[in-house]
């Protein structure tokens, strides 16, 4: 093996050299590129999504039964769907208004509720106890077709 070594001339062993050199290099900027690159995502979250949307079909008509609710995606952030116990749909988002945790609907009171500190909303989206400082963002609410469509007020 070391005869083998001797045997190649010493350009030969600088281009090898070289070329492990580069190797290294490559592979550490390789490296800290994917260690990176999380972190700049995060930073720098992509835009558009949120602002590119303006409605959205929440559910079909047949899948939400009454005194019910559903979550759903508007954009990149979270919206609830509720069909009252008087059978009218309203939609808000769902992002709590205190520390932004998602709301989830109570059918046996009624309410929209944060769970994070006990946050209670109205059907209205209103504050009725809790920390949370404003109402929910309301939505709008149409039903085309059999496709419930949830749009941002105009
Ligand atoms: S985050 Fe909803 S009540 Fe605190």
């Amino acid at each position: 093996m070391g005869k083998r070594a001797n045997s190649m001339c010493p350009r030969e062993l600088i281009s090898r050299r070289a070329f492990l050199q580069l190797l290294l290099k490559s592979g550490g900027l390789a490296l800290i590129g994917a260690a990176l690159y999380p972190v700049a995502r995060y930073l720098y979250p992509p835009r558009g999504t949120e602002a590119s949307v303006s409605s959205v079909v929440a559910a079909k008509i047949g899948d939400l039964a009454t005194n019910a609710a559903k979550i759903f995606r508007f954009g990149n952030r979270p919206a609830i769907l509720v069909r009252t116990p008087q059978d009218e749909l309203k939609a808000f988002s769902a992002v709590c208004t205190h520390l932004n945790c998602t709301v989830q609907y109570d059918p046996e009171v009624s309410v929209i509720w944060c769970a994070c500190h006990n946050g209670k909303f109205d059907l209205n989206g209103q504050v009725i106890s809790g920390p949370p400082p404003r109402p929910l963002e309301p939505y709008q609410v149409n039903v085309r077709g059999d496709d419930i469509v949830v749009s941002k007020p105009t």
